[in-house]
């Protein structure tokens, strides 16, 4: 019998989750667990690749997990779980490690640019990052990774690292493909359109979170970088209004041809207020899901309990493949 595809993806707790973040990733999760075998995790030991404060670490974990439920997540079709409640995440990472050339993680656009903005930090991880990513993937034979355009590149690493494996013992890993949205796979910061958001920047008026109070994101809309232009149309060339015409269609559900139609003639200030309510409107169930979830922790605490020895049996068989193909002695137990 033909096994169900799997999907994998996951988003490391760093900064807050923000209206990117779902818009590229989580949005297509909710979607495709209907149709998947779907693995969705919280990835806590990529988050060590940049500085963290453990106690924050620790409380936003959870506030993750009940964010990922709140947008739609069930864990009665999907897998929630903590990437470090599974100790193969790590092992399987470091035989890859064995498998990947330095010139390959150099030529990672995410090690330049983080690089880049943490010049006092640049650690061995954050350089790894990628190989730890594909230890995610790979582990659980994932078809199919829904992620933002950004990711890209290190899935097809993830894909290389897999081929070279397979050639070198026997075929063991499946070949992921990404799966990455139309419209929304690139949202771009709110302050500096040419930039992709982030949830982690420290600009917090470049990011709308998920939690953000209905003011903070009014304010945060109508400070929105534009352009000199009057008329309110879809141009690449115009990035910040484009940006926000991705960000009112998603949000709405409307196309962006019928929100042209609907702003003929009128003042950016009138499509800034209106979006602002589109995006309040469109939050607002997440949130107030959030707070219900938040107030029994319990409750997630119990989803990710289940998620890590679900995804433990999967991760397990992978794991005792690699380590018997690659020569190592098997653990008696
Ligand atoms: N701007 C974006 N547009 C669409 N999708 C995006 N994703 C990230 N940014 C965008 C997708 O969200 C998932 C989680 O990615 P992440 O954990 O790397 O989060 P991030 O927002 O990319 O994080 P930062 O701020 O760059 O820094 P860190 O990584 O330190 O938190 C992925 O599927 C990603 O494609």
């Amino acid at each position: 019998m033909d096994r169900k595809k799997i999907i994998l993806s996951g988003i490391q707790p760093s900064g807050s989750l923000c209206i990117a973040n779902y818009m590229g990733a989580i949005r297509n999760w909710v979607e495709l667990q209907n149709e998947y075998d779907s693995i969705f995790l919280i990835v806590d030991l990529h988050a060590l690749s940049s500085k963290q404060v453990p106690s924050e670490l620790r409380q936003r974990c959870l506030s993750f997990a009940a964010q990922y439920l709140a947008c739609g997540i069930d864990p009665k079709k999907s897998t929630i779980a903590i990437q470090s409640h599974i100790n193969q995440h790590a092992e399987l990472s470091w035989v890859l490690n064995s498998l990947t050339y330095m010139g390959e993680l150099n030529r990672m656009t995410q090690f330049k640019d983080k690089s880049k903005k943490n010049e006092k930090n640049i650690n061995a991880a954050l350089f790894t990052y990628p190989v730890l990513m594909a230890a995610d993937i790979l582990l659980y034979q994932a078809d199919l990774v829904p992620v933002g355009q950004d990711q890209k590149q290190h899935l097809e690493l993830t894909r290389d690292i897999a081929e070279r494996f397979n050639n070198l013992y026997s075929p063991t890993f499946t070949l992921p493909e990404p799966h990455i949205p139309k419209y929304g796979s690139r949202i771009m910061s709110l302050q500096d359109p040419k930039s992709k958001m982030s949830k982690s920047d420290t600009n917090l008026n470049n990011i709308i979170t998920l939690l953000d109070e209905p003011g903070i994101i009014k304010k945060k809309i109508k400070r929105a970088v534009t352009d000199s232009g009057k008329s309110i149309i879809y141009d690449q060339s115009r990035p910040g209004l484009a940006n926000l015409l991705t960000l009112y269609s998603i949000s709405s559900g409307k196309s962006i041809s019928d929100i042209e139609n609907d702003y003929k003639g009128k003042m950016y200030s009138d499509f800034k207020n209106d979006l602002a309510d589109v995006i309040i409107e469109f939050l607002a169930p997440i949130k107030n899901e959030y707070n219900l979830l938040m107030k029994d922790k319990h409750h997630i605490e119990n989803i990710l309990k289940d998620g890590a020895i679900k995804a433990t049996d999967k991760a397990y068989k992978t794991l005792d493949k690699v380590y018997r193909k690659i020569g190592l002695i098997k653990k008696l137990r």
